[in-house]
C-alpha cells in the first residue's frame, strides 16, 4: 500500500552560511526522501529558513540592512546550495511567512487557553546603549569557574563548564562593549510538565532511537521546566497577541515553520493541510541533529498535544560531522562551507561519502579526507561507474550499441544482484545507509569479477556474439546499480538512464531488464577526486 509520509529536516538559521556539517542532515534526509519516492510512497519533503531571533537582528543592524533583505539574500543563498548539492526539498520556504505568523498565535492561544502558559517576572541582563536585553550568547566576561577572559555568557570555551550569565565576572555588552545593568520584565512560561504523562505514552511507541530515549528518560527524572517562550522588543519575531513589546522566542515559532510550510506547500498543490497534520495514518518522519533533542522530542510535541495536532511519527536524530576525528576548525581549514566544497569539488563525491558512512545511530560522522579520496575513487569510480565505462564504448563502437541475451553463466549471478533489492529496501528504510552501500559494492565487485573472468577486450576480437551477452549481463548489473544507487546519486543515475537509453528508473524497475536494447552514446559518468583540489579547498577555508 501506498503510504503517505511528511518529512522535514531542522531549519536552518537564516544567520549563517551552510556548511558541510549541516550537509550530513540535508543529504541524509533527502536520500531517504528519493528512497520513498523511487518505491512510489507519496512523500514530502518541507524545510526553510529559521528566520527569526536576535542573532539576526544584530547581523542585520551590523550590515546596515533590514532583517527582512538579510533574511531574503540568505534564502536564496540557501536555496542555490542546497540545490546545487542535489538537495530537492517539495518546498523550501520562511518561517518569517504569514502561514507561520497564524498557526504560532493558533498555537498559543490553544496552549493559552488550556491552562498551559504562566507569568512570571524574570531579570535579565540589558545594554543601555544598545536598548536591548541581551541573551546569553551576547553577554561576555569571565569564566566563573576557570577565570578565563572573554568568554560567553552561557559556557567557557575553555574549562567548557555552563553556567547563567548572572554568574559570569565582570560582564560587558558582545556588541557595543558596556557594562550592562539588570533588568526585570514579565515573561510568558509554557508548563511543559503538564504535559509529562503524555509525552511519555507518545515516546513509548518507538519514536527515537533507545540512546535517545535513555538521555529523555534523564531529563523526565529531573523533572520538565517551565519554558520561557517570551522575548522583549526589540526582537525580530512574531509580536505575542493581547501584548505590546513581547515576541515570540524564536524557538517557539521555528518547529511551528514545519507546519507553516506544509500549508505553503498545499495551497500550491491543491492538498490538505489536515491530511498531514491531523490525519494519523500519515507519518511524519523529523531529521534533526542531537543539539536539538530538547526542542524536538519535548517542547514540539507537547506543543502539538495542547494545540490538538497529531504528533510525530519518528524523530530521527542524528550526531555531529567531525573532520578527521576532530571537530571542524577554521584554523585546520576544515569549517567548509557548502559553496566553497563546490568551488573545487563534485557534490555526488559528499552525497556518496556520507552515504557510507551514515547508520541509525546518534553517533558522530567523521570526514576523514584519505579515507573520502579512496571510497569515491576506489568504489564509486573504480568499482560502479567503470563497469559502465568498460564496456559501453565497445559496445557502442564495435557491436552497433545493442545488446543481446544474457548468457548461460550470468544467470545466477543476476538473479541474485537482483534479489538483494529487498535486503537493500530494507536498509535505506530503517536509514543503515552504509549497510546499504556494502551491499551495493559487494554486487558491483562480482560484476567486476565476472569481467574479468570473461575478458570482453579480448574476446571481442574473435567473438562478437559472445562477447555482446558478456556486455549485455555487466550493463544488467550496471542498471540495477543505478537503481539500487539512485538515492544517494539522483545525477549519476540521470546521466547512465541517457547512456542506458531508459526512462527514469523506478525501485519496481527492478524486475525489467536491457536485453535486446539499443543504448546511447557513452559519457563519462564520473571523474576521480584530485586530491590536489581538495587541499585547495582546505587551504582556501583556513583562517
Ligand atoms: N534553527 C535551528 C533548528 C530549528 S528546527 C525547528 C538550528 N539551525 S542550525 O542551522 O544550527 O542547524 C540545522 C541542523 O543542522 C540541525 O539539526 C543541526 O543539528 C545540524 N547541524 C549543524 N551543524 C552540524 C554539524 N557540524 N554536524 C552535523 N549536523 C549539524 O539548529
Ligand atoms: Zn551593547
Amino acid at each position: 500500500m501506498k503510504r503517505k509520509i511528511l518529512v522535514t529536516s531542522a531549519l536552518p538559521y537564516a544567520n549563517g552560511q551552510i556548511h558541510i556539517g549541516h550537509l550530513v542532515e540535508y543529504i541524509q534526509t533527502d536520500i531517504w526522501v528519493r528512497f520513498q519516492k523511487m518505491m512510489g510512497n507519496d512523500c514530502h519533503y518541507m524545510c526553510a529558513d529559521d528566520t527569526h531571533g536576535t542573532p539576526v537582528m544584530v547581523t542585520a543592524r551590523k550590515q546596515g540592512v533590514s532583517p527582512e533583505e538579510l533574511i531574503e539574500k540568505m534564502n536564496e543563498e540557501h536555496r542555490r546550495d542546497f540545490g546545487d548539492f542535489h538537495i530537492e526539498f517539495d518546498n523550501y520556504y520562511t518561517t518569517n511567512s504569514p502561514e507561520n505568523r497564524e498557526f504560532a498565535e493558533y498555537i498559543y492561544m490553544k496552549l493559552k487557553e488550556g491552562g498551559h502558559i504562566v507569568e512570571k517576572e524574570i531579570e535579565q541582563f540589558y545594554c543601555e546603549k544598545d536598548r536591548m536585553f541581551l541573551p546569553d550568547r551576547f553577554i561576555k566576561g569571565k569564566c566563573p569557574r576557570c577565570g578565563a577572559p572573554d568568554q560567553y555568557g552561557d559556557s567557557c570555551e575553555l574549562c567548557s563548564s555552563t553556567y547563567s550569565p548572572v554568574d559570569i565576572g565582570e560582564p560587558f555588552c558582545s556588541i557595543c562593549r558596556s557594562v550592562p545593568v539588570r533588568k526585570t520584565s514579565v515573561h510568558y512560561f509554557f508548563r511543559l510538565k503538564n504535559f509529562t504523562e503524555r509525552l511519555k505514552e507518545w515516546l513509548d511507541k518507538d519514536r527515537v532511537q533507545p540512546e535517545v530515549r535513555r538521555k529523555l528518560d534523564e531529563w523526565f527524572q529531573e523533572g520538565l521546566r517551565d519554558w520561557d517562550i517570551s522575548r522583549d522588543a526589540p526582537y525580530f519575531g512574531f509580536k505575542i497577541p493581547d501584548t505590546e513589546d513581547k515576541f515570540f522566542y524564536v524557538w517557539l515559532d521555528a518547529p511551528i515553520g514545519y507546519m507553516a510550510s506544509t500549508a505553503n506547500w498545499c495551497a500550491r498543490s491543491g492538498r490538505s493541510f489536515d491530511e498531514f497534520w491531523r490525519d494519523e495514518d500519515t507519518e511524519i518522519y523529523h531529521f534533526i541533529g542531537k543539539d536539538i533533542m530538547y526542542f524536538h522530542c519535548l517542547f514540539w510535541p507537547a506543543m502539538l498535544m495542547g494545540a490538538g495536532f497529531r504528533t510525530p511519527t519518528r524523530i530521527c536524530i542524528h550526531g555531529f560531522l567531525t573532520v578527521n576525528g576532530e571537530k571542524m576548525s577554521k584554523s585546520r581549514g576544515t569549517f567548509i562551507n557548502a559553496r566553497k566544497y563546490l568551488e573545487h569539488l563534485d557534490p555526488q563525491y559528499l552525497r556518496y561519502y556520507y552515504a557510507c558512512k551514515l547508520g541509525s545511530g546518534v553517533s558522530d560522522v567523521d570526514l576523514s579526507i584519505d579515507d573520502f579520496i579512496s571510497r569515491v575513487n576506489s568504489d564509486m569510480v573504480g568499482k560502479i561507474a567503470n563497469l559502465a565505462s568498460r564496456v559501453g564504448p565497445m559496445l557502442k563502437k564495435k557491436m552497433d550499441g545493442k545488446t543481446g541475451s544474457i548468457p548461460e553463466d550470468a544467470v545466477s549471478l543476476i538473479e541474485d544482484a537482483r534479489n538483494k533489492n529487498i535486503v537493500i529496501a530494507d536498509l535505506y528504510e530503517q536509514r543503515e545507509f552504509s549497510r546499504a552501500v556494502k551491499e551495493i559494492c559487494q554486487i558491483a565487485d562480482e560484476a567486476n569479477r565476472y569481467l574479468e573472468k570473461k575478458e570482453p577486450w579480448v574476446t571481442v576480437k574473435t567473438d562478437a556474439e559472445k562477447t555482446r551477452q558478456t556486455i549485455t549481463a555487466a550493463l544488467e548489473i550496471f542498471r540495477l546499480l543505478t537503481i539500487y544507487l539512485k538515492p544517494v546519486l539522483p545525477q549519476f543515475a540521470s546521466d547512465a538512464e541517457k547512456f542506458l537509453k531508459i526512462e527514469p528508473l523506478a525501485w519496481a524497475d527492478i524486475e525489467r531488464s536491457i536485453v535486446d536494447h539499443e543504448i546511447g552514446d557513452f559519457k563519462h559518468l564520473i571523474q576521480r577526486v584530485d586530491p590536489a583540489k581538495v587541499n585547495a579547498m582546505i587551504d582556501e577555508s583556513r583562517e
